[in-house]
């Protein structure tokens, strides 16, 4: 336990998300202007090499659960050789990926056979012409079509995220616990957080209480499944149905005391919490020729201080 990453509130740290990319092929109002977002120059983000061998240096360091985000991870061209990498790396249980699921159908049968064994797919609407406004693209079919490519490939459960906007989607909550009726998946129901910069704002967000209103006036036969402390995520089963629904409470409830993630950004900082403003550079040490053991000092060091 010595050599784990433990910060000042005792939490060990287990869980590492790594974003492959800031590029997107999708627009989400709340998350992009339409233009996309400034990139960093691409010498100034990981190599393949290196976020290896710093994934590899965390996995020495405790980690045992890796989740690949970007923007958007499936629009690297070395996602295949990137995901066998990491999932030989010995220590690690899991490697997972969070998607928007537009080319996910195509390349999971490949992804898959390189190690990728969890998926979390992100979809706000089940109206295809919802979801060219909220996207500004085309695709809503190909999202779908991932997510049943993902349950025939065996994934189980295939967790869909779908942020809850007043007045935008909350009128289909029980449209998505119905898709939780026949199919091995779990919608979880994500409250919006209002980002600086993103134009959506407070009065956007529906509160946990209100989404399970709608969902036990409808579906009877709701049960709360004890979760593991380091879930974000309040998990229900409900009777007869194949697959789960759960709440991601991020504004009226938060989880940080539980919270065990650690995260690497595609220029190579790292940081300890979503919200939290420091960042510590692990590029510029690596390519000043550090070697392993001085930059698990800097990785300890900046988990330490937070
Ligand atoms: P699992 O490993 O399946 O639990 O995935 P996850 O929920 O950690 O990751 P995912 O990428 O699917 O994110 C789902 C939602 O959780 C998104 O809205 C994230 O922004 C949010 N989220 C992830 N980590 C944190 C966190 O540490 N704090 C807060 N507040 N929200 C988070
Ligand atoms: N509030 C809540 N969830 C968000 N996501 C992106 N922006 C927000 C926000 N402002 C979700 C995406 C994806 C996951 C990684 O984060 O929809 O499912
Ligand atoms: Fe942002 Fe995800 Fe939408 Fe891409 S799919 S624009 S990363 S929220």
């Amino acid at each position: 336990i010595s050599d784990m990453l433990i910060d000042s509130f005792g939490r060990i740290h287990t869980y590492l998300r790594i974003s492959l990319t800031e590029r997107c092929n999708l627009r989400c109002h709340y998350c992009m202007p339409a233009e996309g977002v400034e990139l960093t120059p691409s010498p100034q983000l990981l190599s393949q090499d290196e976020i290896v061998r710093l994934a590899s240096l965390f996995v020495s360091s405790g980690v045992d659960k890796i989740r690949l985000t970007g923007g958007e991870p499936t629009i690297r061209k070395d996602i295949e050789e990137l995901c066998l990498q990491l999932s030989n790396l010995k220590g690690l249980k899991t490697l997972a990926m969070t998607t928007n699921g537009i080319t996910l159908g195509k390349k999971l049968p490949k992804l898959k056979d390189s190690g990728l064994n969890l998926v979390n797919i992100s979809l706000d609407t089940l109206v295809p012409a919802k979801f060219e406004f909220m996207t500004r693209r085309k695709g809503h079919g190909r999202v779908m079509e991932s997510i049943d490519a993902a349950v025939k490939l065996g994934y189980n459960p295939v967790k869909v995220n779908c942020v809850v906007m007043r007045g935008f989607n909350d009128d289909e909550i029980c449209d998505f616990v119905e898709l939780t009726r026949e199919r091995p998946i779990n919608v979880r129901f994500i409250e919006f957080m209002p980002f600086d910069g993103n134009v959506w704002n407070v009065k956007k967000l529906v509160p946990y209480a209100e989404m399970l209103d709608k969902v036990v006036e409808k579906f009877t036969g709701l049960q709360r499944i004890q979760d593991h402390p380091t879930e974000t995520a309040k998990n229900f089963r409900i009777d007869g149905h194949q697959g789960s629904v759960s709440f991601i409470t991020s504004m009226t409830e938060h989880f940080c005391a539980g919270c065990n993630r650690l995260r690497l950004l595609a220029d190579g900082n790292f940081k300890v919490c979503l919200f939290g403003p420091s960042e510590v550079s692990l590029r510029d040490p690596i390519r000043l020729g550090e070697g392993d053991d001085k930059l698990r000092e800097i990785i300890g060091a900046a988990v330490c201080s937070n």
